[in-house]
């Protein structure tokens, strides 16, 4: 079955990156949640997607020129002001500490191709296996020097590259780096390139599917899994196509 994983959380719904979008999308039915990671000027992972928090909070200029305690006093809701109480951005720590009695899976995507943060991917791994998560975690990244560089910190995690655009026989270049899946952008994903990673063991995750035919066709060519910013949609459309 093509796992659900939710981007951003429930992001179509609630404000992306929030706990409130994690629980939300578990509450959808999702198998799973895709995350992005920044870190503060203290040298705190913190779950946002931006290299600013300018987007997606009431505060501007960049997220590593902030302490934790001061990106903690930021609205995180942005366009979802009818909402009744602020959201804050959630550090790693507080999003796998209620991952952990949860049985969702995780896609960790470490943004770290615009700034380079050091030691980012040696701080991840710590909190994966402090909270005994390594089996429900997968490692991303545009940046694949930071994946392999975490698969030789950590060979228990699994790595994943993102691939914004396609590239010729992916399957190859994942089993290269001790990948055991890809994360291409959809277009990137035509059904020939998941039949033929499947068939070479490798998993295809497509990112980020939202069209209702897109959804479709990836559930029908029995891909891995779906990152999708709609859980509660991508479930309806799987569930049809199953029936
Ligand atoms: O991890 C999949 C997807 O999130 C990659 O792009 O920009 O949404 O983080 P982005
Ligand atoms: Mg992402």
């Amino acid at each position: 079955m093509t796992l659900i994983l939710a981007h951003r959380g429930y992001a179509a719904e609630y404000p992306e990156n929030t706990l409130l979008a994690f629980k939300e999308a578990e509450k959808a039915g999702a198998e799973g949640l895709e995350l992005d990671v920044q870190m503060t000027r203290d040298g705190e992972l913190v779950v946002i997607h931006d290299e600013k928090v300018d987007r997606t909070t009431d505060g501007t200029g960049l997220v590593k020129d902030y302490s934790l305690k001061e990106l903690k006093k930021l609205d995180a809701r942005f366009k979802f002001e009818a909402l009744p109480k602020k959201e804050l951005i959630p550090t790693l720590d507080e999003v796998l500490e209620w991952l952990s009695g949860t049985k969702l899976v995780c896609n960790i995507e470490l943004k770290n191709s615009i700034i380079t943060y050091e030691g980012m991917e040696e701080k991840v791994i710590n909190m994966v296996r402090a909270y005994d998560l390594s089996d429900r975690i997968i490692i991303s990244s545009f940046n694949h020097y930071s994946i392999v560089h975490s698969y030789l910190l950590a060979p228990e995690i699994e790595i994943a590259p993102l691939l914004s655009e396609g590239l010729y026989m992916p399957w190859i270049y994942a089993q290269s780096i001790k990948a055991k899946g890809f994360h291409p952008h959809w277009r990137a994903a035509p059904d020939q390139i998941v039949r033929a990673s499947l068939e070479s063991g490798i998993e295809v995750r497509p990112y980020t599917v939202n069209k209702e035919t897109e959804l479709e066709r990836l559930f029908k060519v029995d891909c891995s899994a779906i990152i999708t910013d709609d859980p509660a949609k991508a479930r309806r459309i799987r569930e049809k196509i199953n029936r």
